[in-house]
């Protein structure tokens, strides 16, 4: 089946405005903190600093792998325009659900006060997600933890539908694999007909990795990332894992095209094998793991 790319890592902007937003986000997110790290364009503070235009929309990505703070403004054409992209390893979650409260509160607070001093502005509101089907009292603590980190107002929403307000897909299976969980929403007609998660995502490639190689676990992210065709071979039964999830969390939709979001499916040729697997169109998008962060700030209010 096919595998379709909506722009390879790292293209230039596609016409998309999904693709539009994942590249500036990404612009943003290379510039590093204080807008002037590696790949700060002449300019780039002008562009980076709140326009005054409305009010500016801050998401919160409690991740497994990594906690993402995005602030989104509105462009002169009254389009969102990211101008800042901040993370931090969070170390806090398991699963998606916070098992260190003080740790990810912590984080959030560093991200929040990186913002602002670069802003020059104060966030008191956010949205943030959690990841569907998790009990509803571990959903409120990743309210608990912005409230903690110093925001006034919280908005809580699901990390798939955050997802498809990036992607916009009206026909088709939003599926977003991060470090710890596969979350899979099933969107008809621009509506929400389905929603359910699983435990599975890089985290447990990289188990399968330092198995495969003899090495530790420490060791197979950064060997992943920067061997990339060397780790598919040895990956391809922990990405037909998350295939056979995928398969068994959207019986019935599987005449749907999968849009994959989410870090874990980075490596290159994952979508191929998923494709071939699970012999379904799949959808991949350059900067995968800022779908959702974007997703969150979109939904912010
Ligand atoms: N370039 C890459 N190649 C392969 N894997 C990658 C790459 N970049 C990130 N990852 C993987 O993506 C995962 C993190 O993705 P993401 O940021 O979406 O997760 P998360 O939101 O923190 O986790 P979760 O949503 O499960 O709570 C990590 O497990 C990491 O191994
Ligand atoms: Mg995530």
């Amino acid at each position: 089946m096919t595998t379709l790319q909506a722009g390879p890592p790292g293209a230039a902007v596609p016409a998309t405005d999904t693709g539009r937003l994942l590249a500036a986000a990404a612009a943003v997110a290379a510039r590093g903190s204080g807008g002037s790290g590696a790949g700060a364009d002449a300019g780039s503070e002008d562009r980076d600093t709140p326009s005054g235009r409305g009010r500016l929309r801050v998401g919160v990505d409690l991740g497994t792998a990594s906690c993402v703070l995005v602030v989104l403004d509105a462009g002169p054409d009254g389009r969102d325009r990211p101008i800042w992209v901040d993370s931090h390893p969070s170390g806090a979650l398991r699963d998606g659900v916070v098992v260190d409260f003080a740790r990810a509160t912590a984080t959030v607070r560093r991200l929040k006060d990186a913002a602002e001093a670069a802003l020059g502005v104060e966030l008191r509101r956010t949205a943030t997600a959690y990841p569907p089907c998790i009990p509803v009292q571990d959903a409120r603590a990743c309210t608990y933890v912005c409230e903690s980190a110093g925001f006034d107002e919280v908005l809580l929403v699901d990390e798939v539908t955050a997802a498809q307000r990036t992607l916009e897909v009206r026909d088709g299976v939003v599926v977003d694999v991060g470090g710890g969980s596969t979350g899979v929403g099933v969107f008809r007609d621009g509506v929400l007909a389905g929603l359910d998660d699983r435990p599975g995502g890089g985290h447990h490639l990289d188990l399968v990795l330092a198995g495969a190689l003899g090495i530790a676990l420490e060791e197979a992210e950064p060997y992943k990332r920067a061997h990339p065709r060397e780790s598919l071979p040895v990956l391809v039964p922990g990405l037909q894992r998350i295939a056979e999830n995928i398969r068994a969390l959207t019986p019935g939709e599987e005449d749907l095209p999968l849009h994959l979001a989410g870090g874990a499916l980075m490596i290159a040729g994952a979508g191929d094998v998923l494709a071939k697997y699970l012999e379904r169109t799949v959808v991949t998008y350059p900067h995968a793991l800022l779908i959702t962060p974007i997703g969150i700030a979109r939904s912010a209010t």
